[in-house]
């Protein structure tokens, strides 16, 4: 059963070939094309993302990646057997590009669309690496919009544990490295000047550390390095700065991900989305899980960010597992993940 996965949440335009026969032993061996097309420079002259730019640029790219993915894996469109899409969260305009897009197809090759949630996407993600999870887990969910730990009893039943209260961790390395002048998206680029910074220079605060939940609250590290930043800026305090923020970033992370672990009673914990890619992120979340008997597991780099192939993936499993067909087609920008349509 061979599955076409479009993302078009945001500032990625992802296309994506799943077949679940191939894949039925080892997922990552039922990938059998992906391709991306990534907004980044036509938004950084703004600073962010300009959704309705972020629109019009995913209707120019979707059609030509879903004909270079379907060459490549030497798959012709009537050999398709269901179309995903990311149905929600995300800018609306964007969501509709991919949702009508794959409402088209889906309906010219008589073959059911299946909507997806962006954040199953995310969670799944880790299926396609080389070392997959087995379930139940615990998934950090750490991207530009969300973060939340989960758990993940199977394929479309997912519990909150807990979330932010206010900024996602990746909004809170965009938002301080616009303030060091990085440009956007910042993660990486703070990233990559804190591995020349002090991480001890600045006691920056590590909020909600000892809250005894699993809630984060990231709005006030923001705050305090523009304090820092009003009463004096140097050049030199840049890179201390990026280190201090991703230090004190990762360790609400790396503390909140193991008490969840701890409290729920699971030992392995996925960590997907963005911020994922972040290597000091692994670094420490390696260190306390191996201390503990944990095992951590990761999406590939390259699907640790916003793809094609963890929705094509997801929406293969979905119809797999009897997801109703749907007629005609409608996007969430707004969706909880505990509210998607049980499954079996
Ligand atoms: O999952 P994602 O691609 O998009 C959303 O669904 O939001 O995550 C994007 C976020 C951005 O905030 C970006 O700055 C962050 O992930 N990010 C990183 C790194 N790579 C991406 N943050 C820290 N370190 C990185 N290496
Ligand atoms: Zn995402």
């Amino acid at each position: 059963m061979r599955v076409l996965g479009i993302e078009t949440s945001c500032d990625e335009t992802g296309v994506a070939l799943y077949d679940l026969d191939r894949g039925d032993q080892r997922p990552a061996a039922g990938l059998l094309a992906h391709s991306l097309y990534t907004q980044v420079a036509m938004h950084a002259e703004y600073g962010g993302v300009v959704p309705e730019l972020a629109s019009r640029d995913h209707i120019r790219r979707v059609l030509p990646l879903v004909r270079k993915v379907l060459a490549e894996a030497g798959c012709a469109a009537r050999d398709l057997h269901g179309i995903a899409y990311t149905q929600g969260p995300g800018l609306v305009g964007a969501l509709l590009v991919g949702a009508s897009v794959a409402a088209g197809l889906a309906f010219s090759l008589r073959v059911p669309s299946i909507g997806v949630h962006h954040l199953e996407g995310h969670l799944l993600s880790p299926l396609l690496s080389g070392d997959p999870p087995k379930f139940p887990f615990i998934a950090l969910l750490v991207s530009g919009g969300h973060t939340q730990l989960l758990q993940v009893h199977r394929v479309g039943r997912y519990t909150l544990l807990g979330e932010t209260l206010d900024d996602a961790a990746g909004e809170a390395f965009d938002k301080t490295a616009q303030l060091l002048g990085l440009g956007y998206p910042g993660g990486p680029a703070l990233s990559h000047l804190a591995q020349s910074g002090d991480p001890t220079r600045y006691k920056l605060p590590r909020p909600m550390l000892a809250s005894g939940d699993l809630s984060f609250s990231f709005s006030g590290l923001k705050t305090a390095v523009a304090t820092l930043l009003r009463d004096r800026f140097e050049d030199s305090m840049r890179a201390d700065l990026a280190a201090g923020v991703e230090a004190a970033i990762v360790d609400v992370l790396a503390a909140k991900a193991i008490a969840a672990l701890e409290q729920i009673g699971i030992d392995r914990l996925v960590v997907a989305g963005g911020v994922g890619a972040n290597r000091c992120l692994r670094a420490k979340l390696s260190e306390v899980a191996d201390a503990r008997g944990f095992s951590v597991h990761y999406p590939e780099l390259q699907f640790c960010t916003d793809n094609g192939a963890m929705i094509a993936l997801a929406g293969a499993l979905r119809l797999q597992h009897g997801a109703p067909e749907q007629c005609g087609f409608t996007v969430y920008p707004r969706w909880d993940l505990e509210q998607v349509e049980p499954l079996g």
